[in-house]
């Protein structure tokens, strides 16, 4: 049974010395990925992508961004067969680099997975707010709005996340099932779109087909057109890194994850064709800038028992990759503190509720807060800056562990070394041209945070120094 959310939740050092239960198989692995994907990105960002910056050419904005995608996916794929660990690029990057870009990759995790959940929050806000809506329950508008937006808090945003908090610290059990059955009801209500979108689409709703060109810039400064539109669709990508963090759950880990990593990334590639197109061929682009796109669009046709069921269907599958990507931020806290390198006072497990009840509600105080009051398109945008610099540098590390450990057995291997990896980071890296200067300066921000941290504490706290018994433990393991 998978235990992504285990009632008895290991300490740092039981990841290491027991492992966790083997229990996962490729279809498993496959499933997780799907659960973890598929989300806001294609439920609400594509609307604001296709109105605001790629009209209904969103539609290659969701290749371009998958083509980088499948390269960085490939890189992860050999680095979790060859290295493993449930720290995925932290611990892939400490073998290829050290320990100074692992802690930056580490870092860059927890800002990844932490506002990830504070955006998908959104997205589950802007559902949850037109449900009640439709149910005359209706929120005054000021607290369904982050303040930049007009509003006050977005409560809904911030209430889901202390809801999931306590749900962690209370030890949610999640099994292979229960993920099996929230991937089936989100995978319906795409099916339930598709069907009845696929015979409402009026071809004129295609043309002008890329209305902003392949790359410019809004009056307001803000890059525009279709690549800009893939380096904010690329949010509805990540998560696929999240299969990786299951290598030590997997049964057969050196061909399942590489296996579960890309067959859920070519599937969800091939869904978010499919539905980006439709949405734009049965409406305008113009009309998707809305918080809930798809149950909108519906909703326009006039077929509100399709919207109804589509939206609860959103709400439901949202739910799950909060849940994932929250705890896979505490999961990477845990590698890290494992190592030393963050305080071990974070990954202390309560005695009676067998959680980090510390680390879930310190985050989840911090997440409840940027979920209430910064709006989703710069919350996702943030989360694609440090997601694709987490790519680059797996991309980059397939490289330099082939020069530095040419021998290291690899069950999977890039085709083409060093051609694929090199476009992944390539690919990876020009997608992050295209995010605004803004989120730029919000990631420097970050990193010379973490920088800060690193230097005056992490260094000279590290258990992985070399002459420190558990460090010759570590790197003989990855070695
Ligand atoms: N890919 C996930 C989503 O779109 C994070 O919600």
């Amino acid at each position: 049974m998978l235990q992504i959310f285990r009632t008895k939740t290991t300490t740092p050092d039981d990841f290491e010395e027991t492992g966790l239960k083997k229990c996962l198989s490729a279809f498993d692995l496959t499933f997780l990925g799907i659960g973890a994907i598929i989300g806001t990105g294609i439920f609400v960002l594509t609307g604001i992508a296709a109105a605001t910056q790629a009209g209904p050419a969103v539609v290659l904005s969701f290749v371009v961004a998958g083509i980088a995608c499948t390269f960085a996916a490939l890189a992860y794929a050999e680095l979790a067969a060859a290295v493993g660990g449930c720290g995925s690029a932290y611990g892939y990057s400490y073998a290829a680099f050290g320990e100074l870009i692992a802690w930056i990759i580490g870092w860059d995790l927890i800002l990844e997975y932490g506002v990830a959940t504070a955006a998908v929050a959104n997205g589950w806000a802007g559902y949850f707010t037109n449900a009640l809506a439709a149910m005359g329950l209706g929120l005054p508008e000021a607290l369904t709005k982050a303040p930049i937006l007009g509003g006050i808090i977005n409560l809904p945003a911030a209430g889901i996340v202390l809801v999931l908090m306590v749900l962690l610290m209370m030890g949610v059990r999640e099994s292979a099932r229960t993920n099996m059955v929230m991937v089936v009801i989100k995978l319906i209500t795409i099916a339930v779109f598709v069907a009845v979108a696929s015979s409402h689409v009026n071809p004129a709703n295609w043309h002008p087909f890329m209305p902003f060109g392949w790359s410019g810039t809004s009056p307001e400064g803000k890059p525009v057109g279709v690549l800009a539109g893939a380096a904010m669709v690329f949010f509805a990508y990540v998560g696929f890194d999240a299969v990786s963090t299951a290598a030590e759950e997997a049964k057969n880990p050196q061909r399942d994850v590489p296996i579960g990593i890309i067959v859920s990334l070519i599937f969800c590639t091939a869904i978010y064709i499919l539905v980006s197109g439709l949405l734009t061929g049965v409406v305008s682009y113009t009309e998707l800038n809305v918080a809930s796109p798809v149950a909108h669009s519906l909703q326009l046709l006039g077929i509100r028992w399709a919207s109804a069921l589509v939206a609860t269907g959103v709400i439901a599958g949202l739910t799950t990759v909060m849940l994932v990507l929250y705890y896979g931020l505490t999961r990477v806290f845990f590698a890290m503190s494992r190592d030393g390198l963050l305080a071990k006072f974070f990954a202390d497990v309560h005695p009676k509720t067998k959680t980090p009840v510390r680390v879930i509600g310190l985050c989840g105080v911090i997440i409840a807060t940027i979920a209430g009051f910064i709006p989703l398109g710069e919350l996702a945008e943030l989360v694609n800056i440090g997601t694709l610099a987490a790519f680059v540098l797996v991309c980059l590390g397939v490289i330099a562990l082939r020069i530095s450990q040419p021998h290291l057995h690899r069950p999977f291997k890039n085709p083409l070394n060093p051609v694929f990896p090199l476009m992944g980071a390539v690919s990876c890296g020009a997608l992050m041209a295209f995010l605004p200067p803004l989120t730029w300066i919000r990631f420097a921000v970050w990193l010379v945070l973490g920088l800060i941290v690193y230097f005056s504490y992490s260094m000279h706290h590290s258990k992985l120094a070399p002459g420190n018994a558990q460090g010759k433990r570590r790197h003989k393991r990855k070695g």
